[in-house]
């Protein structure tokens, strides 16, 4: 049996998704993928979910209307598929109460930037490397915490450092900080089995 069961919520591309995936199937990582919810139907996440035979649901406000029933729909469906840890990759939507109890200190986010800087509600995507490059940084880098109520805010569970470079355009920045984060998230998870970082 594996060490943790994990849990995805996803609105887009599940890049950093598939390399934990990836990670679990190459044993990497002692790990199983055993849902991913997308509050997006079209998501790319689904289609990656369905591509390697993990349960997949699409859970949006167009389904369930009230947010705490959606909250609730989101928990049970944790539950019933008894996750662990919740990963959140490129997910665009806050964390209900009822999740986040449920899961208290076992939701993770990745977040393009040095939390506690560049981050908080409007700063996501290109947004994020545009205002690193507007303020003329000259380091960047990603940031791991566990998620709480508030958009980007819980405590930080790791860093990782990258320069800016002067040619850098928020495009280029954003593909170079992509490629770091995919590695960065799945050695992260192991130093979470291997208890030098404790949720
Ligand atoms: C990443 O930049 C991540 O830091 C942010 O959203 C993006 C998700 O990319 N939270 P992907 O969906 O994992 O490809």
């Amino acid at each position: 049996m594996k060490q943790y069961r994990l849990g995805f919520l996803s609105s887009h591309g599940g890049s950093n998704m598939q390399a934990i995936i990836d990670a679990c199937n190459s044993n990497e990582l002692n790990m199983q993928p055993v849902i991913v919810i997308s509050n997006n139907s079209k998501s790319q996440a689904l289609i990656r979910a369905e591509n390697e035979g993990i349960s997949s649901y699409h859970l949006s406000s167009a389904k369930y209307p009230d947010i705490k029933e959606l909250d609730n729909q989101i928990k049970e469906m944790l539950c019933k598929h008894k996750v662990d840890i919740v990963i959140l990759a490129g997910y665009m939507k806050k964390i209900g109460d009822l999740t986040l109890k449920e899961f208290k200190n076992r939701i993770l986010n990745i977040h393009p930037a040095l939390l506690p800087t560049y981050g908080g509600k409007g700063l996501y995507g290109i947004r994020v490397h545009q205002a690193i490059i507007d303020n003329k940084e000259l380091e960047t880098g990603v940031t791991l915490h566990l998620v709480d109520g508030e958009y980007d805010h819980g405590r930080i569970i790791n860093q990782i450092k990258i320069p800016v470079l002067k040619e850098d355009t928020p495009e280029s920045l954003q593909k170079r900080v992509l490629a770091n984060e995919h590695s960065f998230y799945v050695n992260t998870l192991k130093k979470i089995s291997n208890r030098e970082i404790i949720l």
